[in-house]
């Protein structure tokens, strides 16, 4: 499966999925076709270029949110992707970019997104004194981290005295579920997506 990873940052998960298909679980299953980002001047694109993968971008500021989509769209399609990886990408799609791939968007969320949505959701689990947080991977629909959940993983944030401490318990997990569910999605076991919603949540 050909991927299209997208970032507007840092691109710590862009970094453990390209290790995931030179070395991990998604060797002979995916490939990199591009890393994108809507942020020329994104470290996660510089480090994709230095990993070997393709990389374009575009600039969002001052877009209109539609049309700017709407060319992203196309650059998207030129490589072919069968599956479009949210990592880190700091926009809201709209519906044409939705629409032009859809059921094919993931997205990875560092809370439950039954719990919590939208940014921030480390410092929520760190203010709220969470005993544990999830880690969730789900598919993208029109809402705001509403789409089907493809994949939960518990965080154990016991003792977890600093927000750092959080985020580096966090991400440590986020680096192999985000890896291992598409892995998962590729080789078809989770193809049960369009009945009971509880169902669909795989135990990685
Ligand atoms: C991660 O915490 C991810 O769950 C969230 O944005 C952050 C991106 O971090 N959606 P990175 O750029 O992958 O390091």
């Amino acid at each position: 499966a050909r991927l299209a990873i997208l970032l507007s940052g840092r691109g710590s998960n862009m970094v453990a999925l390209v290790n995931a298909v030179q070395s991990g679980v998604l060797q002979h299953l995916a490939e990199v076709a591009v890393v994108f980002s809507n942020k020329p001047d994104a470290p996660g694109l510089e480090t994709a270029a230095a990993l070997g993968c393709p990389t374009a971008s575009l600039t969002s500021q001052g877009r209109k949110r539609q049309e700017f989509d709407a060319e992203v769209v196309q650059v998207l399609q030129q490589f072919q992707p069968d599956y479009i990886v949210l990592a880190g990408y700091m926009r809201i799609l709209s519906p044409t970019f939705i629409r032009a791939f859809a059921g094919r968007i993931l997205n990875i969320h560092p809370a439950d997104t039954h719990q919590h949505q939208g940014l921030h959701a480390y410092e929520w689990a760190f203010e709220n004194q969470l005993k544990e947080t999830k880690i969730t991977v789900h598919l993208v629909d029109e809402g705001l981290d509403t789409g089907p959940i493809l994949a939960q993983h518990p965080v154990d944030l016991q003792g977890a005295g600093t927000l750092e401490e959080v985020e580096r318990r966090g991400l440590a997990v986020e680096h192999f579920l985000y890896a291992d569910t598409l892995a998962r999605l590729i080789r078809g076991e989770l193809s049960n997506l369009n009945s009971d919603p509880a169902a669909t949540t795989v135990a990685a």
